[in-house]
Formats: structure tokens, C-alpha cells, sequence
């Protein structure tokens, strides 16, 4: 019996995707190969609520992340900031030698639209950050508020992370004006680590035109012209595109619809459970991720031994707080392939540790 994870990603990873993931490998400039990016790519791009192309980066959520800073940043961004993942956009910005600012605020808390609306109004920016499900603090942005702000002032290009978020609720980049839209494999998507995947829009197409320093491996440019022959512009890991086809299977016969509900039902009963223990949520009501639960460990536990026991007596594995809320939180996961069930079984594991 392995350890199960329920941390914030990577998550538990099926034997169903398990096999798919072992499928014979093909050559990636093969007409196999060639079929199968044509066949996943409406799926994804339903997924992805755009007529945009969706790529596929062989890399975590990271390398993209980076990449399109040095795709669509040309004057100066703004990187809004709210936990660990979206503070750090700030450095990775200026390590590729782009002048960026911060639109920080205390972790816990969202990103206000107000605000970004005021930082957006001086006109220094051209491009901006967004992580729209902080997993770090498990707040989650109000994503139509602040994409309404951005429709405002159509010379700024918008980067949003859903990297956790992606899949578990309604996230429609078209509609909502998001220019380059980034998710990764390991979290609501259930696949093993190493996949990135993103769509671009025309706005951010043409900036990136412009750029003279995209470098090779995550240039826009360079997928758009690969995914025209369905291709990738290098070697990918084939693997994770078979698990993704089977992903896309199971996300599509389940129902798009059903998955949120699933997400929103199993993220409800980890809520019942840190009430029921008289714990707090990290996040503020209304601005809750809906699939990862940071709870605040207001009863002062030893947060770490109960992680420890969880583990030695269940084989179930939870997060013991981010960097500098380790051990004054602890993270519950309930993305990707869980049900009622198997998080009912989690929470009466921790019932059972915490007496
Ligand atoms: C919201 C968010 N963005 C970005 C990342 C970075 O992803 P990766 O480590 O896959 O590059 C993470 C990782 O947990 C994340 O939760």
C-alpha cells in the first residue's frame, strides 16, 4: 500500500493514467504523434474556454511562467502578489532582466480589482500576473472582478497562473479576455509532474512579436508555428500526453459541469471539518479556494505529528503549512480524481490522529 497524497500537487495519480502513461512510446514528428495533439487539442481547447491554440511545454508550470515573461513583458509588469507562488513572479520577473513591480498584499488576503485598477491607471504597465488560486494560502482571486478591470486598458497583456484552480472550477479564458492562461499537470488535472500547458491570445501573440529576447524553448512564436503541424517545437514527454488523453476522456465522460460540482462538494466537506474541529480557514469567507482547504491552526496542535501519524497509521499525506506558515497552518487537498469518499475517508483518518 502506497502513501496517498492529498497535498496541494502533486496529487494522487490513477492506475488508469498510471497505464495510459506506460503506452508504447512514438516518435514526436511521427504522424501517431501528429494524430494524437489533433485529437486532444478540441478537447483541450473546450477546457480551456478559447478557439485559441493550446500548447503543451515539457516542464512544470515554472517554465512557462517565466517564458511568458519574456514573451509579452515589454515596458514594465506588474506582478500581483498574495502568497508564495504569486510573490515570486516578482523575482523571476527581474532575474529576466524585466523592470517590474510589486502589487503586494499580506498573505491570506486577495487580490483587490480596486486596486489594480489604480496601479493599471498610472500607464507604466504593459503586462501583468495574476495567480488566480494562491496555493500557498489557499486564496482564491476574484477572477471575473479583475479580468473586468483588464478589459479596461487593452495595451496591458494578462499572464494568469490557474495551476490549481484549472479544471476544478469554470475558467473561460475567451470570455474573460485572459491573454496567456497557464495551468500545470500535477494538481486538479491528477497527472504525474512535468507538463505545462497554455493557450495565448492574439494580443499576446502579436507582443511577443515584439520581444527580441524570447529565447527558444518557451518562445510563443515558435509553439504557434509547431502546433500548426501538431507538433511540439521539441521533443516532448510523450508520456504525459497519452495520461492527458486519457485525462481528457475521463474529464469529459464525467462532464465538465459534474467536475466542478465534484470539486465544490468534496472542497464542502473539508469546510464541515474544520468547523466541526473548531479550526479557522486562512482565507477570508468569499475568496476560498475551492480546491485546497488552508487551515489555520488557531488550537495550536503540533501540526507536524499529526502529518506524521496521518501518514504511520493511514498512509494518507497532507501538507504541514507553506514556508512561513508551516506549522501555524496545514494544507488538505481535494483536487483532481477524489470523491465524497475517498475525502470522508481522509477526514475520518484525521479525526482519528487528532484525539
Ligand atoms: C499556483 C501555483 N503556481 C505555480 C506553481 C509552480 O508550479 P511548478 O512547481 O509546477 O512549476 C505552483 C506549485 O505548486 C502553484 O501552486
Amino acid at each position: 500500500m502506497h502513501d496517498k497524497l492529498f497535498i496541494p500537487g502533486p496529487v494522487e495519480v490513477s492506475a488508469k493514467t498510471w497505464a495510459a502513461f506506460a503506452r508504447p512510446m512514438i516518435g514526436h514528428r511521427s504522424q501517431t504523434f501528429k494524430d494524437l495533439y489533433a485529437a486532444i487539442h478540441p478537447p483541450l481547447q473546450r477546457l480551456f474556454g478559447t478557439g485559441q491554440p493550446v500548447f503543451l511545454a515539457t516542464s512544470s508550470a515554472w517554465g512557462v511562467m517565466e517564458g511568458a515573461i519574456r514573451n509579452v513583458v515589454g515596458k514594465r509588469v506588474l506582478n500581483c502578489m498574495c502568497g508564495a507562488f504569486s510573490d515570486k513572479w516578482l523575482d523571476v520577473s527581474r532575474r529576466c532582466g524585466k523592470q517590474a513591480e510589486a502589487l503586494q498584499v499580506d498573505w491570506g488576503q486577495h487580490i483587490d480589482p480596486q486596486r489594480l485598477d489604480e496601479k493599471l491607471a498610472t500607464g507604466e504597465f504593459d503586462a501583468v500576473t495574476l495567480i488566480h488560486n494562491e496555493t500557498s494560502t489557499g486564496v482564491m482571486s476574484p477572477l471575473r472582478e479583475i479580468c473586468n478591470v483588464l478589459r479596461r486598458y487593452p495595451d496591458v497583456v494578462s499572464i494568469v497562473d490557474t495551476v490549481s484552480s484549472f479544471s476544478a472550477v469554470p475558467i473561460a479564458m475567451d470570455e474573460l479576455g485572459i491573454d496567456v492562461l497557464i495551468t500545470g499537470s500535477q494538481k486538479a488535472l491528477a497527472l504525474p509532474p512535468g507538463l505545462a500547458l497554455f493557450s495565448v491570445s492574439e494580443k499576446a501573440f502579436a507582443r511577443a512579436k515584439q520581444q527580441t529576447d524570447r529565447g527558444y524553448y518557451f518562445d510563443f512564436l515558435e509553439f504557434k508555428k509547431n502546433q500548426e503541424g501538431d507538433m511540439t517545437p521539441s521533443t516532448p514527454s510523450v508520456a504525459h500526453i497519452h495520461a492527458l488523453q486519457s485525462k481528457l476522456e475521463e474529464i469529459f465522460s464525467e462532464g465538465i459541469a459534474a467536475r466542478h460540482a465534484r470539486h465544490a462538494a468534496t472542497n464542502t466537506l473539508v469546510h464541515a471539518w474544520v468547523r466541526k474541529n473548531g479550526f479557522e480557514f486562512f482565507a477570508k469567507e468569499g475568496y476560498r479556494s475551492v480546491t485546497l482547504t488552508c487551515i489555520r491552526n488557531n488550537r495550536q496542535i503540533d501540526v507536524a505529528k499529526l502529518a506524521k501519524d496521518l501518514r504511520a497509521k493511514h498512509h494518507l499525506v497532507i501538507d504541514g503549512g507553506y514556508g512561513k506558515l508551516k506549522g501555524q497552518t496545514f494544507r488538505l487537498s481535494n483536487m483532481g480524481d477524489e470523491t465524497e469518499e475517498t475525502v470522508s475517508h481522509l477526514l475520518a483518518g484525521l479525526d482519528d490522529c487528532l484525539e
